[in-house]
């Protein structure tokens, strides 16, 4: 009886303590809608348009395409398409690769130090779907008919199996509609159309292998064919470049350096025609363009910069 009471009056203690701290106990801590937690992610993903076209490219590229299709509308706000004739997706695969941290691409933590492929974290395609209008319609060699699917801020607002080649097409529209303060921070039509087609140009320097069609609107703006990098040097910047380049070559402790550099016909007053690679990844480096700076000195006036298009292969056996 009196354990009893004891009990009593030590859960009508707990009870008063609870109820004191009640208010400070119910959990502030919760876990993010799936939707929220895309448009986070989106937000360090996606910043611009040339983003979302940087994105799609690498998975055409991831995805073996030998011919790339893109185009524009607008700032690329409004349109951005691009078209490839790669592997393509199953329709199971297509619904998984709207998931987050869905990938194709790395199966194991020990690939992550051996990574062959440009994405590699499966965020890009549900980040951009949760903030635009976006339709995906793809085939792989083994289906017989391809999968289209449209995506509103994310979510499913039509699925159907249509008629496709092999291969994947998508359309994103109306960018950041529902992240207006994304969208604020956007810079005026023809800056951010000329990030795109700096993305652009870049991707198809390194990847000459690739034939590139590039539309804005109406008007078709490139036919860049597949050819070498020389190839498309003169596609990019005009016939008579190849007089004006030094051929580079080198290997050394597993980095093969190779590529082209401008001699001093091609100095540059800004830093705008350095492109670098690292595993044929694009990649800014202020320390690798001030060593060709300082290589290049005695042909620099002051204010100059050098021109390059620069691969640095990491990792080859030597
Ligand atoms: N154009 C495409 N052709 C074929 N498969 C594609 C294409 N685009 C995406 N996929 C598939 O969808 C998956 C998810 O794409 P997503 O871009 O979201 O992630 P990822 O490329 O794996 O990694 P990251 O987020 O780093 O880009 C890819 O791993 C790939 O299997
Ligand atoms: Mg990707």
């Amino acid at each position: 009886m009196k354990s009893r009471r004891l009990a009593c009056s030590r859960a009508y203690g707990w009870m008063k303590f609870a109820r004191t701290w009640t208010p400070n106990c119910v959990a502030k801590i919760r876990i993010l809608p799936e939707h929220l937690v895309n448009q986070i992610a989106a937000g360090e993903v996606i910043e611009r348009p040339a983003s979302v076209l940087r994105e799609l490219i690498d998975n055409s590229l991831d995805a073996g395409a030998t011919k790339i299709d893109i185009d524009l509308e607008g700032s690329g706000r409004e349109l951005i398409s691009i078209r490839d004739d790669g592997g393509g997706m199953s329709r199971d695969d297509l619904l998984l690769s709207l998931e987050r941290h869905a990938t194709s691409k790395l199966v194991e933590g020990s690939n992550l130090f051996a990574i062959t492929t440009l994405g590699f974290r499966g965020e890009a395609l549900p980040s951009i779907a949760s903030v635009s209008d976006m339709e995906v319609l793809t085939r792989d060699e083994s289906s017989t008919a391809g999968c289209r699917i449209q995506l509103v801020g994310g979510d499913v607002a039509a699925e159907e199996a249509i008629a496709a080649p092999r291969g994947t097409l998508v359309r994103v529209r109306s960018l950041f509609f529902n992240t207006p303060a994304r969208a604020k921070f956007l810079k005026a039509d023809a800056t951010e159309l000329s990030h795109s087609i700096r993305t652009l140009r870049t991707y198809a320097l390194a990847y000459p292998e690739v034939a590139w069609t590039f539309r804005h609107g109406e008007s078709l703006q490139f036919v860049w064919p597949q050819t070498t990098l020389m190839g498309r040097l003169v596609d990019v910047f005009g016939s008579g470049i190849e007089e004006k380049v030094l051929h580079i070559e080198h290997t050394l402790r597993g980095v093969r350096v190779h590529g082209i550099l401008g001699r001093k016909e091609l100095n540059r007053r800004s830093r705008g025609d350095q492109f670098l690679f690292v595993n044929r990844r694009p990649f800014q480096s202020t320390s690798v363009a001030g060593v060709a700076k300082g290589a290049l000195r005695d042909w620099l006036d002051d204010g100059e910069w050098p021109f390059y298009v620069l691969f640095l292969d990491l990792g080859i056996e030597c």
